[in-house]
């Protein structure tokens, strides 16, 4: 299984005059509080509550975390069926940093995080307006359903 740490650099426009490079640092599995967590679903999903994340990661098969310096910005979970089968929950990047391949390096650590342990396929569902970055994270389109059990 994916262990370690591995960075990349980015750039981005942190004003109209300034741009800085930033190093983002991607773990499998790390110790994550639930303060952690819901401050980064906070700044990127708007109808976030508070949520106890702990049930979530102990059923995972994994899941990987980006870092900017001390910084959680970046989270993906593959949860699995015990067998052959993960599904991609929950990838998010904060919403100050989106749009800079973080999204997509977490997606493809986490593609690595499955194979590697074996499994044969990866699941996925998404709003359509996510098409475009689950097409350029290797998804093919399938048809799927979904039912909303609690209100
Ligand atoms: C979806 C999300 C994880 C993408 O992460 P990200 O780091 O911003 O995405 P990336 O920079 O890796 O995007 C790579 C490419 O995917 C596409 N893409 C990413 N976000 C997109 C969006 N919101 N709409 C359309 N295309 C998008 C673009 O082609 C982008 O390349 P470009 O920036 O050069 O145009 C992030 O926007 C997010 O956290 N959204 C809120 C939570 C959410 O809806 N998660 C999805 C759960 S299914």
């Amino acid at each position: 299984m994916t262990t370690g740490v591995k960075t990349h650099t980015i750039s981005f426009v942190k004003s109209q005059k300034t741009m800085v490079k930033t190093q983002v640092e991607y773990r499998v599995s790390p110790p994550v509080t639930n303060q952690e967590l819901n401050t980064l679903f906070a700044s990127a999903w708007p109808d976030h509550n508070t949520w106890d994340f702990t049930p979530t990661l102990e059923m995972s098969l994994g899941y990987v975390c980006a870092f900017q310096g001390d910084r959680l910005v970046g989270f993906v979970n593959v949860a699995w069926d015990g067998g052959r089968h993960a599904f991609l929950l929950d990838t998010t990047v904060h919403s100050d940093i989106q749009r800079h391949g973080i999204g997509l390096e977490l997606v493809r650590r986490a593609e690595n995080l499955a194979r590697e342990a074996g499994l044969e396929w990866l699941h996925v569902d998404y709003e359509t307006h996510l098409s475009e970055f689950y097409e350029k994270c290797g998804f093919k389109n399938t048809t799927a359903g979904l039912i909303k059990l609690k209100d």
